[in-house]
């Protein structure tokens, strides 16, 4: 079969005019959707009391944007309920935040069932499919139950949680089934892929085959790892040409950059900043600390109380050690435009990406790039953070301990520049080839791969690890 338009579905929609493409998921899929002709299928951004029963179509020069309206009731149970707060807590390892109430598991079901129904008239048989995160898990099977016959591919931005934390999902079962419908279902990490097929062994009986797919009643899906990365020129020219009219910060300074969400571990980097302040006086009136923690899904109770668990912390510590001159947090509750984040990435002597379990976290990935090659700064990175699983010459941390990062951040700020640039080294040429333009275009290829070779070869492995190996 030939390879027909790509048409992306997500949540959230890119801008209709091209105005707003800063974004890095756009960026990468740009030169794909424009290359055989593209559709991008996203949500409106606003929800209205009578939503249109068909996609609305926007032309844009490079590719068409097609939006979905829901009504705003169903869309808050879909978005606020089941997507952020069953789905996100528990894939996040959070379960205790998980808030189980039935009219949220009918609402996802019904908002993919209702984009299916717009979706598929729009379909010709030789586009190739590409669903984009947690919030659209069961379009596959319901596109599929409409007799759409292309292939569709999925890939999940967040982590995959092992099978005892998914178990808690009250309807796990149908979750894994859904990612079953897929005939490509990528990830950011070996971590996710590993726990993919011990969910589809139990929820499925799922068996792993010779050539990576997973046998699943009678038909396969295959699956990959493939860790998503950033427009790494692009986001280093930022920082370049901003840092030409802009000072350096007048003292080494820490910056973390995230959402203000649970799993950022945001909290436990401060602590692990405190603790660093409390063991080593000598650096108090020396640094400081950027957060910059802009707001997100703020209607669900989990993310308020985040939000003011912050705000105590940071209060404490500046009263704890701050002087007249001297602020130790300075802390940001909003966005920023992208430039002016490069140029404070690029001045910053030590990047915190503590995430106490993330997908793969971009922000890693824009610290090195915004690096100046001579002088670069330390990026401090979680263990849990799925980048860590490629960029083993950052000082990789446990966030639960705040010891462990007060000592990274000693390590960071005493490291001699010629180790500073040796890690730097390795991380931005690993970053300059793994770039986002090659983890579309990996994800892609597989796609057209698993429609070339069709379905169903089987043979069997004996030993699980083999088989991992095969798949990675
Ligand atoms: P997540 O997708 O969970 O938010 P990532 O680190 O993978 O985490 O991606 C976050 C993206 O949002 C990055 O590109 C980052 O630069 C951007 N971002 C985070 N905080 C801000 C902010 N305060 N202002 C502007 N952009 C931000
Ligand atoms: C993460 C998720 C995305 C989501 C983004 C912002 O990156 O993987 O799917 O779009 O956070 O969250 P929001 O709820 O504002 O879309």
């Amino acid at each position: 079969m030939s390879v027909g338009r790509l048409v992306i579905i997500s949540n959230r929609a890119p801008s209709v005019d091209g105005s707003a493409d800063s974004g890095g998921l756009v960026v990468a899929l740009k030169d794909a959707l424009s290359k055989n002709g593209g559709l991008w299928i996203g949500g409106a951004a606003d929800q209205v009391e009578e939503p249109a029963q068909t996609l609305r179509f926007h032309e844009r020069p490079d590719f068409d944007v097609a939006l979905f309206e829901t009504d705003p009731q169903i869309y808050s149970d879909y978005y606020l309920g089941y997507s952020n707060s069953v789905l996100w807590p528990a894939f996040h390892g959070r379960v205790d935040l998980i808030d189980v109430q039935s009219r949220y598991a009918s609402a996802y079901r019904e908002v993919n069932k209702r984009l299916a129904r717009m979706v598929a008239p729009a379909l010709r048989p030789d586009d190739q499919i590409w669903v984009h995160d947690y919030q659209l898990i069961p379009l596959a099977s319901e596109l599929k139950s409409l007799g759409v016959k292309n292939r569709i591919g999925f890939f999940l931005h967040i982590p995959l949680p092992d099978l005892h934390t998914f178990m808690a999902i009250p309807d796990w079962q149908d979750v894994a089934a859904w990612f079953g419908q897929y005939d490509l279902v990528g990830f950011q990490t070996r971590r996710d892929l590993a726990n993919m097929i011990n969910i589809f062994r139990h929820a499925l009986r799922g068996e792993l085959r010779a050539n990576g797919h997973i046998g699943i009643n009678g038909r396969e899906v295959a699956i990959g790892c493939f860790p998503i990365s950033i427009d790494v020129e692009g986001f280093r020219q930022l920082a370049m040409n901003g840092a030409q009219s802009t000072d350096p910060a007048p003292l080494p300074r820490l910056i973390g950059v995230d959402r203000l969400d649970y799993s950022k571990g945001l909290p436990q980097r401060l602590s692990g900043y405190e603790t660093f302040l409390a063991n080593h006086p000598e650096y108090r009136s020396k640094v400081t600390l950027l957060q910059i923690a802009p707001p997100t899904r703020d209607k669900v109770q989990a993310y308020r109380s985040i939000r003011a668990e912050l705000e105590h912390l940071s209060g404490r510590i500046n009263g704890r050690f701050g002087t007249v001159e001297w602020t130790p947090v300075q802390y940001i509750h909003r966005a920023l435009p992208r430039d002016e984040l490069a140029v404070l990435f690029h001045y910053s002597r030590v990047g915190l990406v503590t995430p106490l379990f993330d997908g793969m976290n971009l922000v890693a990935k824009e610290y090195v790039a915004a690096q100046d090659f001579a002088d670069p700064g330390v990026l401090v990175l979680s263990q849990f953070a799925g980048a860590a699983e490629e960029m083993p010459e950052a000082l990789i941390v446990n966030p639960h301990d705040p010891h462990d990062i007060a000592e990274a951040i000693r390590t960071a700020l005493d490291m001699p520049a010629a180790e500073r640039i040796e890690r730097h080294q390795a991380l931005y040429a690993h970053l300059k080839v793994h770039d986002v333009a090659h983890w579309s275009a990996a994800f892609l290829k597989r796609l057209k791969k698993v429609d070339d070779l069709g379905l169903d070869r089987v043979a069997r492995f004996p030993d699980l690890n083999l088989r991992l190996n095969a798949i990675g």
